[in-house]
């Protein structure tokens, strides 16, 4: 039986998987971005142990967040599934001055990856369209590019699996994985989605 912290776990994926996990006997902490989509979060998952609070598009509340998980204690492992999609019709700032798919995308997983206590395994969510990512990774914020927000996102996707592979470099100890979970009928995904 294993810990695990979820992010991004008050819909979709991310409460899919805590749900699966908690059915298979894991211990399960859920995230959502305020108090009251936690307490929707938490209604919705029976069996979760807690939910962390904080809105991941704003570094102080990220920093926050991550001081929620390691005041719960060690984790096995961390699922860095919070995300946004690719249709951002123009550049969103958010308070820290930068897009918002790639504050929430990108610069949430990589600080809380920083900031929450080491866990055994980090998986990291990321999709196809890291394929069409921009691996220069010049103007990151998207300062001297027009916005393309199918762009954006797959530049952050892309940024998802250079996280996950930089930590694997770094920290041989800790299992750490990218993962596409193909196309889906998500909030994000929308009602067409094909796959499963
Ligand atoms: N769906 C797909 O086909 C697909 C394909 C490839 C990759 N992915 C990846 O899979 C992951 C999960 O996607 P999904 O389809 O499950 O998306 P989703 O249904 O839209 O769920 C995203 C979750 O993240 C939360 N969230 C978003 N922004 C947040 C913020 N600023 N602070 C805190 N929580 C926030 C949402 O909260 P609310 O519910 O409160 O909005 C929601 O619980 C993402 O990383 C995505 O890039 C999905």
């Amino acid at each position: 039986m294993s810990r695990i912290f979820v992010t991004g776990s008050a819909d979709g994926l991310g409460k899919m998987a805590a749900q699966l996990l908690i059915d298979q006997g894991h211990q399960v902490v859920l995230h959502a971005r305020n108090k009251m989509r936690a307490q929707e979060a938490l209604a919705s998952v029976p069996g979760a142990e807690t939910a962390a609070v904080g809105d991941v598009a704003s570094i102080a509340q990220t920093r926050d967040v991550a001081e929620q998980v390691n005041q719960l204690g060690s984790f096995d492992a961390v699922i860095h599934n919070v995300g946004v999609g690719y249709r951002e019709p123009r550049r969103i700032q958010t308070e820290d001055g930068l897009p918002h798919v790639f504050a929430i995308n990108t610069l949430a997983p990589y600080l809380l990856t920083a900031l929450v206590h080491r866990p055994k395994r980090l998986i990291y969510l990321s999709s196809g369209l890291h394929r069409s990512g921009d691996i220069s990774l010049e103007d990151l914020s998207w300062e001297r590019r027009p916005w393309q927000g199918a762009a954006a996102y797959s530049d952050t996707k892309l940024h998802d699996v250079l996280l996950a592979f930089a930590v694997a470099r770094r920290w041989p100890e800790v299992l750490s994985n990218a993962l596409e979970p193909g196309w889906v009928p998500t909030k994000m995904g929308g009602p067409g989605a094909p796959d499963d």
